[in-house]
């Protein structure tokens, strides 16, 4: 299959173009409903139109779920999980699916829920330091968009702190906290374009000496740093850190929708309980109103189905395969941007827009590092050997190029 996708290396991944007629205009309602099978065939056709792992989808963080995730998806998709006096059951395994993920984070007895994602987790978790009182959050650029995000959403104040090598810089850091006064602070175990690790440690004790409070944003790093580097204290070791998010829809192989918010107690996490004054409980969770049960129990079954040693071992070999690439693009005159502590590569290219539009012609779909001039890929366990070879042939033949 490799040698195949290598000998056709210049066309790899064709994908079916769309029928014309679906092509600049918007389908109206029918007045007659279709037939069933007419529906599937054309939204089969849709589709095959478009870019899957399997087939060149190689710069997001999600990846092909586990088909035993696939399956109870759909099997639970259909109860509300937040309709908790009905559904008792499912808040169950939703706490303990967050409390397996937050043994990950090393934490013996954290609560949370599952969300739709890093970003939805990311917004929660501000929220909650806001109504704790902390209403100024400290960030690296390197953070993740929804930091900001979450901050513009709930009007706090953002001081933005340099960086050094794409990490958090903590003697800036520290100038900033004795500038601004006590806040948030997020640390990133796993940057999105550039897969660095904040100094979690070193950012905790200056949060202690300032009276702040840290969150962590392991999204991605989550199932992978925890296995990777045992002796570090990445999370909930540093008693600084009230939550954390980790999303089973990257690495834990659960499919979209399906992040993780993870909270140190109880009383953190209750100005998240809304009274919801129609449902028999009275009250709901999070942000969001109907929420399903399938991203629940998909990440239950994973963190279940791996287990310690199951996370541990996909995160050793996705941990080689990103060096292994850094490794042939060095060999071919491509440098990292930086040494990655997780499986997500930036490498340097300077006309990064072009260098994008040129692999995603031959059907490979990089994205760009953000903040230095780069292409991204993540090794999700749908980036093979054979991926990888090809993506490095395909940078060197626009390298070579240009
Ligand atoms: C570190 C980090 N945090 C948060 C997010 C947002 O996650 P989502 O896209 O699931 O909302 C991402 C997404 O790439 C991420 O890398």
């Amino acid at each position: 299959m490799v040698d195949k996708r290598l000998r056709t290396a210049l066309g790899i991944y064709p994908r079916e173009t769309l029928p014309s007629e679906r092509c600049g205009k918007l389908m109206p309602l029918p007045r007659e409903g279709v037939s069933w099978i007419e529906v599937l065939r054309e939204l089969r056709t849709i589709l095959r139109s478009q870019p899957t792992h399997f087939t060149g989808f190689v710069g997001s963080m999600t990846t092909v779920p586990h088909p035993l995730a696939k399956q109870v998806f759909l099997e639970f998709s259909e109860l509300n999980a937040n309709d908790i006096a009905t559904f008792r059951a499912i808040r169950v395994l939703e706490e303990e699916a967050v409390s397996m993920m937050g043994e990950i984070l090393g934490c013996s007895s954290c609560t949370g829920m599952i969300t739709s994602g890093g970003s939805e987790a990311n917004i929660a978790a501000l929220y909650l330091a806001r109504e704790h009182g902390y209403e100024t959050v400290y960030a690296s650029p390197v953070a993740h968009d929804s930091v900001f995000k979450a901050a513009r959403i709930l009007r706090m104040r953002v001081v933005r702190v340099p960086h050094t090598s794409f990490r958090i810089d903590v003697q800036m850091l520290e100038k900033a906290l004795r500038e601004n006064g006590p806040g948030v602070i997020v640390a990133t175990v796993g940057t999105t374009g550039f897969g660095t690790i904040d100094p979690v440690e070193e950012v905790c004790k200056l949060a202690r000496s300032y009276g702040c409070v840290v969150h962590v944003d392991a999204a991605f790093g989550g199932f992978v740093a925890p296995f990777i580097y045992r002796g570090r204290r990445l999370c909930f070791e540093n008693s600084a850190v009230v939550s954390a998010t980790m999303d089973p829809h990257k690495l834990g192989l659960a499919p979209i929708p399906c992040g993780g918010l993870i909270v140190r107690d109880e009383r953190w996490f209750e100005p998240l309980v809304f009274e919801a004054r129609y449902m028999p409980e009275g009250r709901q969770i999070g942000l969001l109103g109907t929420r399903s049960a399938g991203s629940i129990a998909a990440a239950w079954a994973m963190l279940k189905h791996m287990g310690w040693r199951g996370y541990e071992a996909q995160a050793r070999i996705l941990m080689d395969r990103a060096l292994r690439l850094v490794n042939l693009c060095r060999s071919i005159g491509i440098e990292p941007v930086v040494e990655p502590e997780v499986p997500v590569v930036c490498l340097a290219i300077e006309r990064d827009n072009e260098a994008l539009e040129f692999a995603r012609r031959k059907g490979l779909y990089l994205y760009k590092c953000g903040l230095a001039r780069g292409v991204r890929v993540v090794i999700g366990p749908h980036v093979d050997e054979g991926t990888i070879e090809l993506i490095a042939r395909v940078l060197k033949l626009f390298t070579s190029r240009s």
